[in-house]
């Protein structure tokens, strides 16, 4: 299997190919400047100088947002043909942090209270009833350029008029009291690998490029939960989501389709890359054979013996039984292979010796349903 991997060169998309390089049998590294997106009436083409890169099996889209409409229009050209671990929509989406809140709105996943606003008059006439402090942002800002704080009326006023003069619609949002602090969960498959920003003193941004440090956290089973249903929401398989977590809530902040993984590496001293390697070759076995039909590729390592009665996929687990309080607590390694959510409908069946626990299943929908079954 052969994987093109489209970056602007720098070093995450580096180290990514060169871990790569160990289960597929050949990588290319392309830059997607000199990509070339041909249309004509048999369909389309992407072309890199004499390559065809839909005769990859597995092509990975990475650039920042200057680059949303190309990688877009790259994805689209390439949708079906050979497996992406991002859906061409993602990168409009991520790029645009309005965008993104309507799209996670949609799937559910919390967001903080955001205004989209274009009038002077408009965000003035809000600033009154606000409670401070507030956050103003740019729709496309990166780096923690276009992220402002307003502590009083005073401050939100003058920001105002001075964003203004951009001419373009802006966000006015919610302040989620971290201690200056963000959460970076990049989400590989069903792993989620994050770590903790905490702004350098006389910063409330938390990201690497405003001086943030970073250090390596494991994240509660139901933020873990949301950076990864925050994935699912924008069709990807590999993407960084950041999350506030305020003093009552967790909230999703932005998407980022293309992660630098250096900080990452570094703070967590995990092998990030490798990660995203092994998930990319496992998902572009998974594309092939689905393509071809044939099911007998799936990958199935990890998974362990069948418990039978129509659980496909089970894990099975001995384990002693813990009841607190009259409640059956199950090991979290087996609630977090349901992929439950926290609150979601179930439908418990018991009898003697067996209970089996099953998400209940929206009408149409065409996912399996979840089951965790426990019997004695
Ligand atoms: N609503 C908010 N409340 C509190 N802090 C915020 C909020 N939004 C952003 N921040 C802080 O500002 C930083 C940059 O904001 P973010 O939306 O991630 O923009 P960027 O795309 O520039 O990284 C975040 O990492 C976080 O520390
Ligand atoms: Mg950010």
């Amino acid at each position: 299997m052969d994987l093109a991997i489209v970056s602007l060169k720098g070093k995450s998309s580096e180290m990514i190919a060169r871990a790569a390089a160990k289960h597929f049998e050949k990588v290319s590294s392309f830059d997607l400047r000199n990509i070339r997106v041909d249309v004509n009436r048999e369909g389309s083409a992407v072309i890199h100088e004499d390559k065809n890169l839909g005769e990859y099996d597995c092509v990975y889209l990475r650039g920042s947002y200057q680059y949303a409409d190309l990688l877009t229009s790259i994805a689209i050209a390439l949708k079906g043909k050979v497996y992406m671990p991002l859906d061409p929509d993602s990168f409009l989406i991520s790029h645009n942090k309005f965008l993104t809140e309507v799209k996670l709105k949609e799937d559910g996943i919390p967001f903080p209270v955001t205004h989209l606003v274009y009038k002077t008059e408009m965000a003035k006439n809000l600033a009154r009833n606000f409670k401070y402090p507030v956050v103003f942002k740019t729709l496309a800002g990166t780096h923690g350029k276009g992220v402002m704080f307003a502590d009083s009326i005073e401050s939100a006023n003058s920001l105002i008029d001075m964003l203004e003069k951009m001419r373009e619609p802006f966000l006015i949002q919610e302040f989620i009291e971290t201690g200056a602090t963000d959460i970076r969960a990049v989400v590989i498959g069903q792993e989620v690998i994050s770590m903790q920003r905490t702004a350098r003193a006389g910063e409330l941004r938390a990201g690497i490029h405003s001086g943030g440090e970073g250090r390596k956290i494991e994240l509660s089973y139901e933020d873990k939960q949301i950076a990864k249903k925050a994935a699912k929401a924008l069709k990807a398989d590999i993407i960084a989501v950041d999350l506030l977590k305020g003093p009552t809530r967790t909230v999703v902040t932005e998407v980022n389709t293309s992660p630098g993984i250096v900080g990452l590496t570094a703070a967590t001293k995990m092998d990030v890359a490798g990660e995203i390697a092994s998930a990319l070759y496992k998902k572009t076995r998974e594309f092939i054979a689905e393509k071809e039909g044939n099911k007998y590729l799936l990958d199935l390592s990890g998974v362990g013996d069948s418990i039978g009665s129509g659980l496909e996929n089970a894990k099975e687990q001995i384990t002693k039984l813990v009841i607190k309080a009259g409640r059956i607590i199950l090991p979290p390694t087996l609630t977090e292979n349901t992929d439950f959510e926290p609150d979601e409908p179930v439908k418990i069946k018991i009898e003697k010796d067996r209970i089996e626990v099953e998400r209940l299943h929206a009408s149409g929908s065409s996912e399996r349903p979840k089951k965790v079954k426990v019997r004695r």
